[in-house]
């Protein structure tokens, strides 16, 4: 039989189901689920009260640096896949709040923030079997990762499946207001010198559009075998 990898990156734009994805990949694999967009929206939300201001990239770094970032199992039922703490408060929801889905990108543009979260994010890859989820893994955080995927799906359909979870949590943005900060994250990721968000030459590019998180689970696993 084939060896399983023992690293799998998976990466792609916003809402293109990565999270949900490798979660239960990660669950019936029995690996660790990673998900480093939470550590670029939990800097992004220290700046945010820090500094009022996501602007001064010496700032934005310098705190990058020192804050503690923690990402546990989760201690309550209320919908959470995780608990994140920052410096030690529990921020799992607040990271979500659409000011920093308008400030996360251009945080995770600066060098040094990406710097300061890919090596906190090898150290934890150096840890085992993981399934780690974000923009640059198969390219930048882990590029000997044994198996690369690339999820991709229309901005239109991530746009309703990222409306739908915001009502399902009591918000109340419109599916346009949605839609357009979803195109400017993702020009912004795609666009940066440093890390931009593309498939590894190795990835295998998975697009979702019309499909169950069952039916690209499936295709998953059939890569797998
Ligand atoms: O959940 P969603 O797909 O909307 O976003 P996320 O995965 O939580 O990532 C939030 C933002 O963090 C992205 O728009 C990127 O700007 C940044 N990010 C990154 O630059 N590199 C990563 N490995 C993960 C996230």
């Amino acid at each position: 039989m084939k060896k399983m990898p023992d690293k799998i990156a998976i990466d792609g734009p916003a809402a293109s189901g990565k999270s949900t994805v490798a979660e239960r990949l990660a669950e019936e694999l029995g690996y660790l689920y990673f998900d480093t967009g939470v550590m670029y929206r939990a800097v992004t939300l220290a700046a945010l009260k820090h500094l009022s201001r996501v602007e001064d990239e010496t700032a934005v770094t310098e705190l990058a640096q020192r804050v503690c970032i923690d990402v546990k199992p989760p201690s309550m039922d209320d919908g959470r896949k995780y608990d994140v703490f920052l410096d030690g408060q529990d921020v799992t929801w607040e990271i979500r709040k659409p000011e920093v889905d308008q400030n996360v990108s251009q945080v995770s543009a600066y060098s040094g923030v990406r710097q300061e979260m890919t090596s906190q994010q090898r150290r934890i890859g150096e840890r085992g079997r993981v399934v780690m989820v974000g923009r640059d893994i198969g390219t930048v955080v882990l590029p000997n990762a044994d198996l690369k995927i690339y999820l991709d799906a229309s901005v239109e359909e991530r746009a309703k499946r990222r409306h739908k979870e915001v009502l399902e949590r009591g918000r109340s943005e419109t599916y346009e207001e949605i839609l357009s900060s979803m195109r400017r994250r993702d020009e912004i990721d795609s666009t940066r010198k440093i890390a931009p968000l593309v498939a590894a030459k190795d990835a295998y590019i998975l697009n979702s559009d019309g499909l169950t998180v069952d039916g690209v689970l499936q295709k998953i696993h059939a890569l797998l075998k």
